[in-house]
């Protein structure tokens, strides 16, 4: 994504956004902000991040108090090239080659952290291990400019639904925030993928912006398949990450009195029509279109105050399968 050429920024406080920057302004803005140990919201081409140097301390603890996100959860390090992320992890040959086919682009890479990484220990939680990630777009250029990583984690209070757009985030975060800089809906509309990498063994943490299919085929590569079932790979893989105040009923294939209905595809569950809301993935049945639209309509039906969504059934192929991972998180008891 090339950021769009309106950039917005809003200093904090639930009000409209003002003050129509250029991009080259809104850069300007954020990284002095960052510089100065602040955090900025901003767009990547997957989601809203919460953007902090990493390499200080103070800045990825307010990370942590902003989304009250649990201390324990580790943040993805975002790089703008190559040489940067090197600084940061051991790539393997097949590392490198995963960053040089899907760099820049919604693939993070959790390698084995180099002991002299200049990050801040609170990043990786303590792990031996780093999330690494080369986004497209402005925090691409805003880490450039910046001239050391960024740690950025969606900008969603914790536990709630991921943000894809500056109006979202202003409604969840706006009044805990200095800043945010508005660069349009996010294209992607999901997370990174996330793969771990261990030499040649390549495992799949979180289905997201890229199919694991595409990758396996681009990399001629096959990728193990874990923390799908639930086995807690990572504390952000907790079951209820992504929870709406409404209970999801998932794979409806009817409506029941004063349900919600977040539909997918041009076929109706029974009953459709008597639904308390409703809003559709993708008219077409085309799961980018409903990936980018998951979470603004998760919450657009969550507003309407219905206490249950009926979700229709999504295949589980291609992206498919990481709207299917948010939506059994999101409809998972609140236990965590
Ligand atoms: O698209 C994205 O990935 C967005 C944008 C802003 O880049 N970021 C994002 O960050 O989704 P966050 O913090 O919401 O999710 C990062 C996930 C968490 O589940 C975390 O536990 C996991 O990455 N993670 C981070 N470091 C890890 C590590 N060393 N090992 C395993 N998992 C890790
Ligand atoms: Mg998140």
């Amino acid at each position: 994504m090339e950021p769009q050429s309106r950039y917005v920024a809003s200093r904090g406080e639930k009000k409209p956004l003002a003050d129509i920057l250029a991009e080259k302004d809104a850069l300007e803005t954020a990284s002095r902000l960052i510089a100065e140990g602040g955090i900025a919201a901003v767009p990547t081409e997957t989601v809203y991040g919460l953007a902090g140097d990493a390499s200080n301390g103070i800045a990825v603890a307010s990370i942590f108090e902003t989304k009250g996100r649990p201390g324990f959860n580790p943040l993805i390090c975002h790089v703008s090239d190559i040489d940067m992320a090197e600084t940061l992890a051991i790539f393997s040959l097949q590392a490198k080659k995963l960053a040089d086919a899907f760099w820049p682009g919604p693939l993070t890479l959790v390698l084995p952290k180099k002991n002299d990484a200049p990050v801040h220990p609170l990043v990786t939680a303590g792990l031996d291990t780093i999330a690494l990630r080369f986004p497209r777009g402005f925090v691409a250029k805003l880490v450039k400019r910046l001239g050391k990583p960024v740690a950025a984690p969606s900008a969603n209070s914790s536990g709630r639904i991921t943000a894809t757009s500056a109006a979202a985030v202003n409604t969840d975060l706006g009044s805990r925030i200095q800043l945010i800089v508005d660069g349009g809906p996010c294209d992607v509309g999901l997370e990174s993928t996330i793969l771990k990498v261990v030499d040649d063994q390549v495992e799949l943490l979180r289905p997201g912006g890229i199919s694991a299919e595409e990758i396996e085929q681009a990399c001629g590569i096959k990728i193990k398949r874990t923390g799908k079932s639930g086995s807690i790979q990572a504390p952000g893989m907790m079951k209820s990450h992504y929870a709406p105040n409404a209970r999801l009923r998932l794979n409806a294939i009817s409506v029941e009195p004063r349900e919600a209905l977040l539909a997918f595809g041009p076929d109706r569950a029974n009953g459709a029509g008597e639904a308390a809301a409703y809003a559709n993935l993708s008219e077409t049945g085309d799961l980018r279109e409903a990936a980018a639209n998951l979470f603004a309509l998760m919450n657009v039906l969550d507003r309407s105050g219905a206490e249950t969504i009926a979700v229709e059934p999504i295949p589980d192929s291609g992206l498919g399968e990481a709207i299917n991972d948010r939506l059994a998180r999101a409809a998972a008891p609140r236990d965590s």
